[in-house]
């Protein structure tokens, strides 16, 4: 058994060991979490909280069925997708039927970032095109090749690559074109062509045009509908292909669809998907889905892809378990019903405090914006980072690019009482401690 240290003893020696780029949720007193279970975090006394961020535990955290098929599996076999090996056959076919029959063709892999590298390739190969267009505040990973692609983060870093244009973020809310505009989603579509139109008179061809289903680092915007395919027509008019990230966003996050992107309407198909965080329920699994055509440039190119863990009979074991579980439990109308109430209830509060913002999202993707004044919508950032109150127990994090957004994306098992649970704690935060703060200095993501 490994020594069990108390949390000054944990904290001190995370610090000596571990990079310091590696950040804690409440830095300055972190929590030390011991056991989970659903919605629910234990810390090693036993306090409980309400976890609304952990889109990852997407059934809930340590979901007996997916525990269960991971170690039967584990007692069996666990190799690599060299050998023929049924689950992840059977993974595919699972996938396959929640997708449009074009996407087709299945990778599998470990991270979010290695869905979105391999996304990255699969478009060059297929285009023989360099560029990427990517929407602004926009994270796609942490590879090289994606903090290239994130303006979120490249940003901070003070260095964008020639290959990568970025277009406006469609924010009907607080970008150019807002919810009084005729048509938001031809205006940002057009910014879009924009974009392409300035790369090709470079000399520049575009390979991909990369966004989130729905932005989520962005500060959890819904793009107007029509906007995908808009931005699809552009892109391939000059040879590039639609990659949809729905790291983030998928597995029926958003209820009434399996995918954040068929929000936008059956006439729109991205050309490749990449997805990751929620599929294996904690267990490190990701994929790429694209196109019989984009696989065939690929295998074309004579170069082997190997992923030594990805798809292996274990992670498909777990993928098919967390499958089972959205469908037995009923997690998207879940996703609906619950979410469709937390939405309400944040909607009500707009009526008794001026610092809120916007409501919006779907399903159980939500976030509300706070804002200094409603005319203005000047973000209230120091206010979100205010609204830290880890005694509450309740666990939230903020978003978008002034931190202003403060944000859900629980696990889908997320019930009407949490929902009021949390509502009426932000009821009482906005009621007695947060006012508007004068200055507007950003700090940093912050959960509460
Ligand atoms: C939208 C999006 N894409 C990709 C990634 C990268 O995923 P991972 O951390 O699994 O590499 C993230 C991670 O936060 C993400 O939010």
């Amino acid at each position: 058994m490994l020594e069990l240290y108390d949390k000054t003893k944990t904290l001190e020696m995370r610090k000596k060991l571990i990079g310091q780029s590696c950040r804690l949720f409440f830095s300055e007193d972190p929590i030390k979490i011991v056991r989970a279970r659903g919605q629910y975090l234990y810390d090693e006394n036993g306090v409980e909280y309400l976890d609304c961020i952990s889109n990852v535990q997407h059934v809930g955290h340590c979901h007996p069925l997916v525990t269960k098929a991971a170690a039967a599996q584990m007692e069996l076999l666990n190799a690599n997708s060299r050998f023929l090996h049924d689950n992840i056959v059977h993974y595919a076919t699972r996938l396959a039927a929640t997708l449009p029959p074009k996407l087709s063709v299945f990778y599998f892999v470990n991270s979010g970032s290695e869905a979105n590298d391999l996304a990255l390739r699969l478009a060059r190969q297929h285009t023989q095109n360099e560029d990427v267009v990517v929407l602004d505040h926009a994270y796609h990973g942490h590879l090289t090749s994606l903090i290239d692609i994130s303006p979120y983060k490249f940003r901070k870093l003070g260095r964008q690559k020639e290959w990568v244009h970025v277009a406006p973020l469609p924010d009907t809310y607080r970008g150019e074109f807002r919810e009084t505009h005729p048509d938001p989603a031809q205006a940002y579509a057009d910014t879009v062509k924009e974009v392409i139109d300035q790369v090709h008179s470079k000399g520049r061809k575009v390979a991909a045009f990369f966004a989130e289903s729905l932005p989520s680092v962005g500060g959890q915007i819904i793009m107007p509908y029509g906007y995908c395919s808009k931005v699809a027509e552009y892109v391939h008019a000059v040879g590039g292909v639609y990659v949809a990230d729905e790291v983030q966003t998928g597995f029926g996050r958003v209820g009434s669809h399996y995918w954040a992107f068929q929000l936008q309407g059956e006439a729109f198909c991205p050309d490749i998907v990449t997805m990751g965080k929620p599929m294996g329920n904690g267990h490190p699994l990701a994929c790429v889905v694209t196109t019989a055509e984009i696989a065939k440039a690929f295998t074309d190119n004579g170069v082997e892809y190997f992923n030594t863990f990805g798809g292996n009979p274990v992670s498909c074991a777990v993928g098919l378990a967390v499958l089972d579980v959205i469908e037995k439990e009923n997690l998207m109308a879940n996703a609906l019903r619950v979410g469709g109430h937390l939405k309400e209830l944040l909607t009500e509060l707009q009526s008794r405090h001026a610092m809120m913002g916007d409501v919006r999202g779907v399903g159980l993707f939500l976030g509300f914006e706070l804002v200094k004044d409603q005319t203005e919508r000047t973000p209230a950032t120091e206010e979100a980072a205010h609204m830290v109150k880890k005694e509450r127990q309740i666990c939230v994090s903020t978003d978008g690019p002034w931190e202003s957004v403060v944000k859900f994306k629980p696990p889908m098992c997320f019930s009407m009482v949490d929902a009021e649970r949390v509502v009426g704690n932000i009821d009482e935060i906005l009621f007695h401690e947060v006012t508007v703060i004068k200055s507007t200095s950003c700090r940093s993501r912050n959960i509460w």
